[in-house]
């Protein structure tokens, strides 16, 4: 029996066909994962579905019915939640409160009865919620569940997880696939969101693949394979970049010594931060986002002071030293924010040169011949589709990650700061990217990576700092590390005692 059929829905944004003649099938009981590259469409899809966007073409069926799904209200209506990777709740609210938020048609409800009918709910979904907690005492985790229980307070009977485990620490994934299973045996149907192929086969009984708006193809679990989804999402074979051990490593080129630093609202967001990087190591720093990571890379990068420590690079104190002091001194800089790091308004060939216009000076002026040959070289060398005289802005992520990383790399530095280098990036591109970092590290820099994604830190790093709440909580060899150990320290959690999920 079909919950959901969508058949030839189209939505095209001005020249993008974000979603082309897409049939997709939910039926009840299942857990069907919508995979694919960023940009495939998948979000857009479900939020047709869920009312939030309205297709050009094609057709709703829920249990065999067409429905014209004008507004979430309409797709509440009609059994379906969603829960989107921002999550909507009020931060000064009790759980409780949240989750009959909007429910009771204007009443105020007593807070008692309310935190009685939540926790009845909470138990009967199997969901572990405190319903007189303040949201915003919550972790991620925590509210990602009061989104769910929200959602089957409503009586959905069909759930969208809009790449639910993205802001998750493992442990949490864990809770989170054991809760949609026995919801599945309860069921419930669901639409998983992902682009991550272990994530797909451990929870989902059925796959549809998106690639470039289109279905690729819908596969059982038990019929497919890992590298079948990466070939289908990717429309090619994938490699996989990873380090190879035992490479010979040379003294300490990047030494963070005692560092603090404040954010932005000026709290503290670094905390005493002693780091080492030896020439010909990638040292990854593992962390959930928002524990320090960009004031860290900002300190680095000189675009923010530190209170306090000192930045070494080899035996030069660079501490407080502008950006164009830090890059002469041997420094590569891949920023957090790849737009932070071009000029859009300039050409390919200007974000090329630089930091560097000095070296592009001939009688006192810019020697623009001289700019572009530059660009074409590292552009031929960086495989960048690009022209030299095309403006920054209108290249893709990926493309636009490449000029930076030619801008970074092609002067051979001594140190690379690399900070969440392939965020948003696709498999191809996040793989060339990689790649890169590893060719860095083997030709004797010293890597500092700053990720998220933990699978990369996995990847590529000799050694792993994890950071937590501005201080770093441990620094092991790679090889010692483990998904389970490092999942419990991001999340705060000390050795011996349980995760807090
Ligand atoms: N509101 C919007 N306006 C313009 N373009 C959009 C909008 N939403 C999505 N797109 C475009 O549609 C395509 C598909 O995006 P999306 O559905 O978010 O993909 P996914 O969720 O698979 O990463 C992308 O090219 C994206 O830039
Ligand atoms: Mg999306």
């Amino acid at each position: 029996m079909h919950a959901i059929q969508m058949r030839g829905i189209t939505k095209r944004f001005g020249p993008v066909v974000a979603n082309d003649h897409i049939n997709f099938d939910l039926e009840q009981g299942e857990i069907h994962a919508l995979l694919g590259e960023n940009g495939a469409g998948k979000t857009t899809l479900m939020r047709i579905l869920y009312g939030l966007y309205h297709a050009d073409e094609g057709e709703i069926r829920v249990d065999g019915e067409v429905v014209h799904i004008a507004s979430p209200k309409d797709a509440i209506r009609l059994g379906i939640g969603m829960v989107t990777q921002h999550f909507a709740l009020v931060p000064t609210l009790s759980v409780a409160e949240n989750v009959v938020l909007g429910y009771t048609d204007g009443f105020r409800v007593e807070p008692q009865a309310a935190q009685q009918r939540v926790a009845e709910a909470a138990a009967r979904f199997g969901i572990e919620v405190d319903p007189a907690a303040l949201v915003r005492h919550l972790s991620v985790g925590e509210r990602q569940r009061v989104e769910i229980l929200k959602a089957l307070y409503r009586n959905a009977r069909i759930l969208i997880l809009d790449e639910p485990t993205a802001v998750l620490v493992p442990q949490e994934v864990e809770v989170l696939f054991e809760t949609l299973e026995r919801l599945r045996q309860g069921g419930l149907s669901v639409i998983f969101i992902s682009h991550k192929l272990y994530e797909v086969m451990t929870v989902c009984d059925r796959i549809t693949v998106l690639r470039d708006g289109r279905v690729v193809g819908t596969v059982d679990k038990e019929a497919t394979s890992q590298a079948e989804l990466a070939r289908m999402m990717v429309g090619r074979e994938t490699f996989g970049v990873t380090r190879q051990d035992g490479r010979p490593q040379g003294p300490v080129l990047l030494r963070i010594e005692n560092l603090s630093a404040l954010d932005q609202k000026g709290l503290p967001a670094l905390k005493e931060v002693t780091l080492e990087v030896r020439a010909g190591e990638i040292l990854g720093v593992a962390g959930v986002s928002g524990n320090g990571q960009t004031e860290l890379s900002h300190v680095l990068a000189g675009t923010l002071k530190p209170t306090e420590g000192r930045v070494l690079v080899g035996n030069e104190d660079l501490t407080g030293a502008d950006p164009a002091r830090i890059s002469a001194a041997g420094v590569g800089r891949i920023p957090e924010d790849r737009h932070e790091g071009v000029i859009g308004e300039l050409s390919v060939a200007e974000n090329l040169a630089l930091e560097y216009l000095d070296e592009f000076v001939k009688g006192g002026r810019l020697d623009h011949r001289r700019i572009r040959q530059h660009a074409e070289r590292l552009i031929a060398e960086y495989q960048i589709k690009a022209s030299p005289t095309d403006r920054t802005r209108t290249l893709s992520g990926g493309n636009m990650q490449k000029v930076i990383l030619a801008r970074a790399l092609s002067r051979n530095p001594r140190v690379v700061i690399a900070s969440q280098p392939t965020r948003g990036l696709d498999v191809g591109a996040t793989e060339y990217v990689r790649s890169k970092l590893l060719e860095q590290r083997d030709r004797g820099a010293a890597v500092l990576l700053l990720s998220e994604d933990l699978d990369e830190v996995l990847a590529l790093s000799d050694r792993i700092a994890v950071i937590y709440e501005g201080r770093i909580v441990d620094v092991l060899p790679a090889s010692e590390a483990d998904v389970e150990q490092l999942g419990l320290m991001m999340s705060g959690a000390r050795e011996g005692t349980s995760a807090r999920v």
